[in-house]
């Protein structure tokens, strides 16, 4: 319902984007940036439950392609399974390829791009292009031992997607999803090696993309260390009212 409310006050207000529109924000056309196991993907999950936004995320992206064995995947899995980025010219050439083919006007939040300068760039024109603006970009802070903490324990529905965690949110029955019964996995990049060379690859590579979108007046800093339920009530009062907590 919400959903279809905030598609008619966005069809009704054309172009006029007063941002906060009776408690309803119009665009929701959101970047999701944070290290690894920071929660974008949880977090994108319940806004696209909610909001009825889609959500795009590259790393799904390229998990399904190396499920798939296709050409892009095979370039792609050996620097996934080594916690390295996928070149930036395969990477932004399969966003545009996505967001070209995608119906945008029901908001998206772009989960795991960009990852470096010249991927934001890269969007920055695709946005231009496509007369697509930016809503916020939200910066999910989280330390080191609760990143660790989370990805050694999460696990990954097969079939539908549905994250987990062994302590925070178990599945009811052991290795089953409770959406679909599907068998849970844990990825190949979730062991604690991988996810250090993770964390150093978002700090050397990834991070200086806080300071871009700071000076571009859009970026939203979030306490990601709390909760799910915490953390997306913050999202959401932001989405709603232009401010937040942490
Ligand atoms: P990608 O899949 O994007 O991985 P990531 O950015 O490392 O992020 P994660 O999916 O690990 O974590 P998340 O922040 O989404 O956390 P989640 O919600 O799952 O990328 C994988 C690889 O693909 C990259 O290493 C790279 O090789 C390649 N790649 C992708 N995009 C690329 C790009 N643009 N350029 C180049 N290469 C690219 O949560 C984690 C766990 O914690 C779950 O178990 C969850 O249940 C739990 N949890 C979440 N939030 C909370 C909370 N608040 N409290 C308690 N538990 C929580």
């Amino acid at each position: 319902m919400k959903a279809l409310l905030r598609k008619l006050v966005v069809k009704i207000s054309l172009d006029s984007k007063p941002f906060f529109m009776g408690g309803l924000t119009l665009d929701l056309n959101l970047i999701f940036l944070g290290p690894p196991g920071s929660g974008k993907g949880s977090q994108a999950l319940l806004l696209k439950r909610d909001y009825g936004i889609l959500h795009i995320s590259t790393g799904d992206m390229l998990r399904e392609a190396v499920a798939k064995g296709t050409p892009l995947g095979k370039k792609a899995k050996d620097y996934m399974d080594r916690g390295l980025l996928v070149p930036d010219d395969i990477m932004i050439e399969m966003i545009e390829e996505k967001l070209l083919q995608s119906s945008l006007s029901v908001g998206f939040v772009l989960d795991g791009f960009p990852r470096t300068l010249p991927q934001a760039e890269a969007i920055d024109n695709l946005f231009k292009k496509m007369n697509v603006k930016l809503t916020a970009v939200f910066l999910f802070n989280a330390s080191k031992d609760v990143i660790l903490d989370r990805l050694v324990n999460r696990r990954v529905c097969r079939n539908c997607g549905a994250l987990y965690h062994l302590k925070y949110s178990p599945p009811k029955v052991n290795g089953k999803c409770d959406f679909c019964g599907g068998e849970l996995y844990q990825r190949d990049d979730d062991k604690e090696e991988t996810i250090l060379r993770r964390i150093k690859v978002y700090e050397e590579q990834t991070a200086s993309l806080i300071d871009y979108y700071r000076a571009k007046g859009v970026l939203v800093e979030l306490d990601a260390n709390r909760s799910v339920d915490e953390v997306y009530m913050d999202i959401k009062r932001w989405l709603e009212t232009g401010s937040h907590v942490g």
